[in-house]
């Protein structure tokens, strides 16, 4: 099947597939509140999630069979909010069905995976394929890029940048982890396109990894740590510092440092939930943002809304497929690295 060029003049007619603790955000944002946009299907193996579609976000259409769901000829684009092990294919299957694909991070978690997607992608140029590095589309991180663009810290030359969530006691990310690639695909994936993104896109050469197992052994089985640090080397002398956290006891910490010739930027700083600052005997403190969600809550808003836009004809995307596949290649090399100790080439 195939898809015209032209752009869509009405709704977007959106399946999505994965319904659990981001597709669910994701699902209702497109049921109650993106505009031009119509959530016509939904894809999950779990039936009490199909119920949810059907129940709670009024989805009439509801498939347990991925093909059955792509088969469908009334949707023009999809939704992957599904285990990172299954992104490439299920991509490449639905660019093959002819929809615009939007699927969440990070694209694979090898790199002829990605070519593999760059490939069927490029056979299908009038749709559109956007990976979900949300943070591009948070307001702050923009006004950053924006500066940097405008040469307003000099020449950007190193990156601090860490994802560190709060400690969770039932180990969801341990059950997780078998699929996500572990911390650094899972986590760091993000800091490593941010990096890319504010440093200029420069060429990654070398990294190196090290981790330690603080709070969650289950983690061990996998080859996985809970606390992960590393360094990569880009051409031209530019160097970037990864830090990624499951362990966090206060809450979710997500900061970036960008640091130039002639100044610095720095993001996110303090975890703040709000702007309410307390001061009483105890001393002086704010409450702590709980998770991910709370803090990029309004840059998921603006990434599916840029999605909608470029499916829709009205404007292109700067993030592109190829961002996605560097950003694994880089992902992986600080992985390796973790596992044998040693600094990692990247090819
Ligand atoms: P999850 O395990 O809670 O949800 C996975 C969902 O996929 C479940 O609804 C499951 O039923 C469904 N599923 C499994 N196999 C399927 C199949 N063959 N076809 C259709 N659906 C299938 O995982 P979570 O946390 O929601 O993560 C999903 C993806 O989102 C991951 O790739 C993860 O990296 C990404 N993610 C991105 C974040 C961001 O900040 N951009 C934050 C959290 C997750």
């Amino acid at each position: 099947m195939t898809t015209s060029n032209a752009p869509i003049t009405g709704h977007l007619r959106v399946g999505i597939a994965g319904l659990g603790r981001l597709g669910r955000r994701h699902a209702e944002a497109l049921a109650f509140t993106t505009r031009h946009v119509q959530l016509v299907s939904a894809c999950s193996p779990v039936e009490a999630e199909r119920e949810h579609a059907r129940t709670s976000l009024g989805v009439q259409r509801v498939h347990a069979d991925f093909d059955a769901f792509l088969a469908d000829p009334d949707i023009d684009a999809v939704v992957l909010v599904t285990p990172t092990s299954l992104h490439a294919d299920q991509t490449i299957a639905a660019l093959k069905a002819g929809k615009h694909v939007f699927v969440e991070k990070p694209l694979a978690l090898n790199v002829p995976d990605c070519e593999r997607v760059l490939a069927v992608a490029e056979q299908h140029p009038g749709q559109v394929a956007m990976v979900g590095f949300v943070r591009r589309f948070d307001a702050s991180y923009q006004n950053a890029q924006a500066a940097i663009a405008a040469g307003e810290i000099g020449r950007p030359f190193l990156v601090r940048s860490q994802t560190c969530d709060q400690n969770d006691p039932d180990g969801f990310f341990v059950r997780f982890a078998p699929t996500s690639g572990g911390i650094y695909m899972d986590c760091s994936v993000h800091d490593i396109d941010l990096a890319r993104w504010m440093l200029g896109r420069p060429k990654a050469l070398r990294a190196f990894a090290s981790g330690t197992i603080a709070m969650h052994p289950g983690l061990a089985e996998c080859g996985d740590v809970d606390n992960g640090l590393a360094i990569v080397e880009f051409e031209g002398g530019a160097r970037a510092v990864f830090y990624a956290s499951r362990t966090f006891a206060h809450g979710h910490e997500t900061t970036t440092e960008i640091i130039g010739t002639a100044g610095k930027l720095m993001v996110g700083e303090h975890a703040a939930l709000d702007r309410v600052i307390r001061s009483d005997a105890r001393g002086v403190g704010h409450a702590v943002l709980p998770d991910f969600h709370a803090r990029f809550e309004g840059a998921f808003t603006r990434e599916i809304n840029a999605f909608v836009a470029a499916c829709r004809g009205v404007a292109p995307l700067d993030l592109t497929l190829s961002d996605a596949m560097e950003a694994t290649r880089i992902g992986l090399a600080i992985t390796r690295s973790l596992h044998s100790g040693q600094v990692e080439t990247i090819a």
